[in-house]
């Protein structure tokens, strides 16, 4: 029975009392620590969603009970989302929190709109049966446990604290312990086949005993201070305290300078204080999916403190594996950790909703979002202002200490060049991350201190062993954008050239640079309509943002009309074939599809630009979309999934790390694997598109996907989500790089506008793609929901046609995120070279609006064919 005939058949006359209905079984998952449903209201993370036949009277409370205990905090609620069905959302995190145990969920006392009261019901709920790994997928499981276990950031290690004793017992503290996260929500979401939280990967080590009193204690899913005797007993079983620290993020929204978000809670913050106090020692172990305020470090003399990020299906073993010395830490900062979140350079413009309403994505609300920070974001601007971060962008310890030398500095015409010896001086092996930056002479334009030019993970290297790493870097990757040339351009005067295990280099060598040097000559595309006041060094006055031009902008309906700033010729010029080619053909030669597209009337190109599907999950197996198959000519079936750190299904596979955590590794070969890896469950799965990697820059902390992306820093992160693509690719997996372009923020997300520099869109925000595009030239481009700089990226021809295809040769297809069509035109979508609109629907509500704007002239036919020619190329490769 489909869901609208079981609807049809609920009793829901004025006379009929309400009645609660499980969706299926109420099996409640308790690693999935937010669910499903906390990226449209976070009152419902850790909650059983239950619903309501008829529309529910809020005012009327009800009891509800599991296995006799009082669940007060439960959510009576109806969801726009939903079709404003009611829901009661059960907080049961920490109640169900063992394998296949069965509960009785006791609902009384509720009473519908129309004034009936519900007969009590009862359900069995039952907490999820445990999956053993299964043999077949080791390899690829032991690829996730090695990148959470690199991608873990040792940030302080006092005393030796770490690696602890075999035989330790651990008293871990805090509600982290049952809300221990392995992924980001939304796009990013992970459906691991099982999962091992720290809890259970102590529970399961040889080294290591757990004090189970505590985790009895904290079932209460709260920050609480223990009582006394049992701070005493946990004392007597280890002179160490470990607190872990947990946020949520991902899709949706974005969070905030609050207490219990960016800064800690009260309650967190008086347990660390009581713990401080009592114990010998104290660990603390963010398992976190941004940068938080880590002031809490000096006050309370943290010992040692462990950055995990989001770390998979397998991040319980990964930490493990660091605590007990197994694993040398070897996870690198992928952005700097500032001592105060207003010390951040773009914290005056990013919407905070710390004392505003919190704008989730469909929010009507139209933002600006200006970057007066310009180019200097993250360490770029801490280094050039000088200011003190808490822990600066590439750092992380080891257990070991490394020695890192450079020689043989040498600049020739098109490159840099050196040797990079690294040695392991101390004890235990390990691996470390060679680090080069540059600082470039100041001349027209000026330059922040320090930008990353090179990385490099060392092999694992036995006490006293060397390694030594030829690097070679093209100056192209030492340009600077001149918008007065429109060009990139090398400046004349002495580039510095820094080599080290983080941000804090030391300087090896330099070189002259005698005349200006024109590398790439190309037009400005994407200015900002208006004049902006950027940061400067230069200028006084200008050394931090005020925030002035950003903000709610009253009063504004739409983003038309759209910036046209150039147009760009469509070249499909194909004549019509006289014999049939087939799509048989295309796959043969992927060349023909031109000629296959000139075929398709002008109906059958709309309907394969428009999806076909509801998206988000809805369908099938939970695919986010897929292609429509029109009538006659063979064509495949393409459904698309997320996936960043897995295949984004309702069917388990594997659940690798966030890509912050993945970046983390400063693993180029790694990121390539995790892609590799998800590229085979993808196509075991029956995906031949991964809608990943999302690789936007770390802006701000409090971007809602900050876990799902990868850095701050546009090499690093264009070069791991390169790998990343490249990995998915091989396994024969279409990759998607998304979302382009200073897409930057989930507030009001399709209707945000980025107002920026077209120097820093192209040394920072263009910048990371362009150097993905380098690695791996990817199937697939995904449009922003923002406009930028007065026009919708998806709807930005001199994005799409300029930057994207003439300057940097893509000859993929470009899609649009997820009904972007809310807020930009489709024709104008179309006509700018968005070839795929998604998620689309079946009936004409979208094709109408292509075959339309065709016959208008607001579309050239041209492109229309061209877009479609990309989609069925890319189809002939990969389906
Ligand atoms: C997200 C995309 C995602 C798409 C399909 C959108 O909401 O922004 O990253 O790929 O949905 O699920």
């Amino acid at each position: 029975m489909g869901m609208e005939d079981f609807f049809a058949q609920l009793p829901r006359g004025k006379e009929d009392k309400p009645l609660l209905f499980g969706m299926g079984e109420l099996v409640y998952d308790f690693h999935d620590i937010d669910g499903l449903y906390f990226m449209l209201d976070r009152r419902l993370s850790g909650c059983m969603i239950l619903m309501w036949a008829k529309p529910m009277n809020p005012d009327v409370k009800g009891t509800v009970t599991l296995n006799g205990r009082d669940i007060q905090q439960y959510v009576l609620t109806s969801m726009v989302q939903m079709g404003y069905m009611w829901i009661l959302g059960v907080p049961l995190r920490g109640l169900v929190a063992e394998y296949g145990k069965e509960y009785t969920l006791h609902v009384e006392g509720f009473a519908d709109t129309d004034g009936n009261i519900m007969d009590p019901q009862d359900f069995t709920v039952k907490g999820i049966n445990k999956v053993e790994p299964q043999p077949m997928y080791a390899k690829h499981e032991a690829v996730a446990l090695q990148t959470a276990t690199e991608g873990i950031v040792l940030l302080e290690n006092k005393c030796q604290l770490l690696p602890l004793a075999k035989g330790t017992t651990i008293n871990l503290f805090g509600k982290g312990i049952y809300q221990f996260r392995n992924g980001a929500v939304g796009a990013g979401k992970i459906t691991p086949r099982y999962s091992v939280d720290l809890k259970e990967a102590i529970r399961d080590s040889k080294e290591f005993a757990l004090n189970e009193e505590l985790v009895d204690f904290y079932s209460c899913d709260a920050d609480k201070i223990p009582p006394a005797e049992l701070l005493q007993g946990a004392k007597e079983k280890s002179d160490t305290a470990v607190m872990l620290i947990t946020r949520a993020a991902g899709e949706n929204m974005d969070s905030s300078s609050a207490k219990g978000e960016y800064y800690l809670s009260d309650a967190e913050d008086a347990l660390m204080k009581i713990l401080s106090e009592e114990f010998a020692h104290l660990m603390v172990i963010l398992n976190v999916g941004y940068p938080i305020d880590v002031s809490f470090v000096e006050r309370n003399d943290v010992d040692a403190l462990l950055y995990t990020g989001f770390s998979g299906m397998l991040g319980g073993p990964a930490i493990v594996n660091i605590l007990s010395g197994k694993e040398n830490p070897s996870g690198k900062l992928t952005d700097t950790w500032a001592k105060d979140y207003f010390d951040i350079p773009s914290s005056r413009n990013f919407y905070d909703c710390v004392d505003k309403p919190r704008l989730d994505a469909d929010c009507t609300d139209f933002v600006d979002t200006c970057y007066e920070e310009d180019i200097y974001v993250g360490y770029r601007y801490f280094t050039t202002f000088h200011k003190k971060p808490a822990y600066p962008f590439g750092y992380g310890l080891s257990y070991t200490d490394f020695v890192i030398e450079a020689e043989d500095l040498q600049y020739t015409k098109n490159n840099v060049s050196l040797i990079v010896h690294v040695k392991n001086m101390g004890e235990r092996a390990g691996k470390e991350v060679v680090q080069i930056y540059v600082q470039k002479p100041d001349g027209v334009l000026e330059k922040p201190k320090r930008e990353l030019i090179f990385f490099e993970k060392s092999c694992l290297l036995q006490p006293g062993e060397t390694q030594s790493i030829q690097v070679d870097i093209p100056n192209r990757h030492l340009t600077s954008y001149s918008e007065e040339k429109a060009a990139y351009i090398l400046e004349p005067g002495t580039y510095q050239i820094f080599v080290g295990n983080s941000m804090d280099a030391s300087y090896c060598g330099e070189f002259q640079i005698q005349r200006e040097e024109i590398i790439k000559q190309v037009a400005n595309r994407m200015q900002p309509q208006q004049k902006i006041r950027t940061m400067s060094k230069w200028e006084k006055g200008a050394e931090f943002p005020e925030g002035k031009y950003s903000g709610i902008q009253e009063g504004k309906g739409s983003f038309e009309p759209y910036a046209k700033r150039s147009s760009y010729p469509a070249v499909f010029e194909t004549e019509k074939p006289e014999e049939p080619v087939t799509f048989a053909d295309v796959r043969k030669n992927s060349k023909l599809a031109e000629r296959f597209t000139v075929q398709l009337s002008l109906e059958e190109l709309a309907r394969i630009s428009i999806g076909a599907s509801a998206g988000w999950g809805m369908e099938g197996v939970g695919e986010a979309g897929r292609v429509y198959q029109i009538e006659g000519y063979d064509l495949p079936e393409f459904p698309v999934s997320d996936g960043n750190s897995g295949v984004n299904l309702r069917v388990s596979n594997i659940g690798m790390p966030s890509g912050a955590t993945i970046a983390s590794t400063f693993n180029k070969a790694l990121s390539e694997q995790v892609g590799r890896v998800i590229g085979e469950e993808a196509r075991e799965l029956g995906m031949p598109m991964i809608l990943a990697p999302a690789l936007n820059i770390h802006r701000n902390p409090l971007n809602g996907r900050q876990p799902e992306y990868f850095s701050e820093d546009p090499y690093q992160a264009g070069m791991m989500a390169g790998y990343y693509a490249k990995g998915l690719e091989s396994a024969g997996v279409a990759s998607c790089m998304k979302h382009m372009l200073a897409n930057n923020c989930e507030s009001s997300r399709k209707r945000n506008q980025s107002i920026i520099s077209e120097r820093a869109l192209r040394e920072i925000y263009f910048k990371a793609f362009e150097l993905a595009m380098e690695v791996q030239m990817p199937a697939t481009v995904m449009t922003g929901y923002n406009a930028c700089n007065g026009c919708p990226t998806a709807a930005d021809e001199d994005l799409i046609q300029g930057l994207l295809r003439e300057e940097n040769g893509f000859d993929g297809f470009v899609m649009t995120d997820w009904t972007s069509y809310d807020t930009v035109d489709v024709a104008a979508m179309i006509d700018a070279g968005n070839c795929w609109i998604t998620p689309g629907s079946l009936d004409d509500t979208y094709t109408s609006q292509i075959v339309n704007g065709v016959k208008e002239g607001r579309i050239r036919l041209k492109r229309l064919q061209e877009n479609v020619a990309f989609i069925i190329k890319t189809m002939a490769r990969f389906a």
